[in-house]
């Protein structure tokens, strides 16, 4: 069989989920990603299949059904409902839902069996091991200790019988082979990491791929005896395969090899080392890439129904909505390693990066475009550019050139919205500094100049926010006088990437509802935090207090930083030229908090009278205040109205 998949068609996939369970954060998480980089690709003119389904077989979904008093396929039935109403909730695109209970995956799985079974790849055994019955795994006694299983530690039983097993262990070294000569294959690197260690350290099994139906009769009969039930990972993950055969947009087309399996970081070794070496074994072209994720927890626990923190996906997008919650997601813990959920974040994030610099950058520029220009914006001919536009231009090239960077090839979502936020950020810093209210006085060229450069700062913000936030994508094309997105996306190809991109229409500007409100629980959260906190404060002992002419002594103002970069040979500091009336440089310890980029263009605020020092030899002339927290987490402490440069704080 040959594999022609076109060089413009994108496949990408989601584990499918267990329907034991109702879907949470950890399963919309992986769905949004894919989401994401589903959107991203479409906006990129290519033909996109983004696969996501649930996974029905097995012991776990038999038990589940058992325990609410239903066979499982009802089960099943009813717990589809659940992620499909999830996944429209949080704007989920996916172009097919695979359920391994269809009935063309269920031949498409026992027509692959059979084949590895004809090629001598599957072999009957007699087998003694133990087993854990939720995992739905077998170990070796050397595995076990105190009898519990290894990965969720809870009893497991010996279990003899005859099973059929898939010869896997003959593809360790070309699975090592693969994985060393494709840097991509397995990401992030950590994980790449992980699987080669695993591979390295012992020598690989053969795979149990069948369970007496005595035992277990919810799944796919082995074609070739029909005494078994096929395992149910070799029937779950067949679905990446069988789907490109019977849910993909064309289905006479190439569809596969994927180009990106996302899964997270639990699920690593069924994908890299059981599906890799049984498409090796099928002859059948691997992945491109599998990209497992990190683990989020809820305010520093795992989430679990005893604890009662299971976050509702459902509830978030309505409370926050989802485009505000997909934001936070992605934005918040860099796309790989572990995260930490709180509601109190997500408002952070929401009142500060949304409503403050995204929010308040829309509506300050519409008011202007409606107040100096009646709401028309034109580019001023001739129009000669200047280093706020080239600043937009060179984080434009961050985001779409995929020949200079890996950020989307690597899935670097996180980097992605930093450097659509430096935009955000840059602009509201070139309102500060061009003062329009000044120029509308006595240099109407000048000001026409900058309102253009500050709609088209949010034309191409709203480009590049789409696949993250795709109604508010929408929401501010339209508001900033433009028809829609994705068919002017459509029509202009890459074009509408670029800082240079005008619509062939007049521009008419419609200042509609703001997009991200303010959510003012978080002061109520805090305030309901402190109160909590007090109790336990000290009081302060008497001569720790300090007069108001103490304080007096303090002048703090507030800082505008116009740039920043790291001091060399210094993983912490961080040297920023700082407007604070008048220009000065400030150096601080922020740097494993902040990365220089991200500062620039803050409305920080500045301990102005402190002498002069010097830290590794570079001179701060003065301080900026940040906050720690008991778990080390710092901020740097910022305004939430756009005051001026200079401004005293008292
Ligand atoms: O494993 N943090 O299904 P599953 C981040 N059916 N992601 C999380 C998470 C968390 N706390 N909890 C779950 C299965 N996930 C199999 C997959 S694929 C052929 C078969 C996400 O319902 C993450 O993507 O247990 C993880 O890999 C997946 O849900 C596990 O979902």
């Amino acid at each position: 069989m040959s594999h022609q998949k076109k060089s413009n068609r994108f496949y990408i996939t989601t584990p499918i989920y267990y329907v034991n369970d109702i879907p949470h954060i950890g399963h919309a998480y992986t769905t949004i990603a894919a989401d994401i980089v589903a959107r991203y690709n479409r906006l990129r003119g290519r033909d996109v299949f983004f696969l996501t389904g649930t996974d029905e077989h097995g012991q776990k979904v038999e038990k589940a059904a058992k325990d609410k008093g239903r066979s499982a396929k009802e089960h099943a039935d009813l717990m589809v409902d659940n992620f499909k109403k999830s996944w429209s909730a949080l704007s989920i695109s996916n172009d097919a839902f695979i359920r391994t209970t269809d009935q063309e995956h269920k031949k498409c799985v026992m027509d692959l069996l059979q084949q590895l079974y004809d090629k001598g790849e599957i072999e009957k055994r007699s087998y003694c091991g133990m087993y854990c019955t939720p995992c739905e795994r077998f170990w070796t006694e050397k595995d076990i200790t105190d009898a519990n299983c290894p990965d969720c530690g809870r009893p497991v039983d010996k279990i003899e019988e005859e099973n059929y097993f898939f010869l896997m262990s003959k593809y360790q070294q070309r699975l090592i082979d693969h994985v060393e000569q494709n840097p991509a294959y397995v990401l992030p690197e950590t994980r790449r990491n992980e699987v080669l260690g695993f591979l390295k350290a012992r020598p690989l099994g053969d795979l149990c791929i069948s369970r007496p139906k005595s035992r277990l009769a919810w799944g796919i009969t082995l074609p070739f005896d029909d005494k078994y039930t096929t395992y149910v990972w070799f029937d779950a993950l067949v679905n990446y395969y069988s789907a490109t055969k019977y849910l993909a947009p064309s289905v006479r087309d190439d569809w596969w090899p994927a180009d990106h399996h996302l899964i997270g970081k639990d699920i690593l070794t069924t994908h890299s080392v059981y599906w890799s070496t049984m498409l090796m074994a099928l002859g059948l072209p691997l992945p491109r890439n599998i990209f497992a994720h990190g683990w989020w927890t809820i305010s520093g626990s795992k989430m679990s129904k005893s604890l009662g923190n299971v976050i509702d996906p459902n509830d978030m997008a309505a409370k926050y909505s989802a485009d505000a919650f997909r934001y936070f997601l992605f934005r918040e813990v860099t796309f790989g390693i572990d995260g930490d959920f709180s509601e109190d974040a997500l408002i952070r994030r929401i009142n500060t990066d949304l409503a403050n610099d995204l929010g308040n950058l829309l509506s300050r520029t519409l008011t202007m475009a409606e107040k100096y220009f009646d709401g028309v914006i034109s580019k001023p001919k001739p129009y000669a550019g200047n280093s706020f536009a080239d600043e937009c231009s060179a984080q434009l090239g961050h985001i779409f050139n995929e020949t200079e960077n890996i950020n989307w090839s690597h899935l670097k979502l996180h980097s992605i919205l930093e450097n659509i936020w430096n935009i955000v950020g840059a602009a509201n810093n070139h309102i500060a500094r061009t003062e329009p209210w000044k120029l509308a006085k006595n240099d109407t060229d000048a000001l026409k100049a900058v309102i253009f450069d500050l709609w088209n700062a949010l034309r191409v913000t709203a480009v590049s926010i789409y696949p993250f936030m795709p109604s508010a994508s929408e929401a501010i094309w339209k508001q900033i006088g433009l028809k829609s997105l994705v068919d002017e996306t459509a029509q202009a190809g890459d074009d509408i990437f670029q800082w240079d991109w005008m619509p062939s229409y007049d521009i008419k500007i419609a200042k509609g509802e703001q997009l991200f409100p303010r959510i003012e629980k978080e002061e109520k959260a805090a305030k309901q935090t402190l109160k909590k906190e007090m109790p336990k404060m000290n009081e302060p002992a008497a001569d720790n207090l300090i007069g108001i002419e103490d304080f007096a002594k303090v002048q703090l103002k507030v800082g505008v930083v116009m740039s920043a970069e790291r001091v060399e040979k210094s993983e912490k500091l961080i040297k920023m030229q700082v407007d604070t009336g008048e220009q000065r440089q400030i150096v601080a310890g922020i740097g494993k908090a902040y990365t220089p980029e991200e500062l620039v263009g803050k409305k920080i605020v500045v301990l102005a009278n402190l002498k002069p020092a010097k830290l590794m030899g570079v001179e701060s002339q003065g301080m900026l205040l940040a906050a720690t927290d008991s778990e080390g987490i710092l901020s740097v402490l910022t305004l939430d109205r756009d005051l001026k440069q200079g401004a005293g704080i008292r």
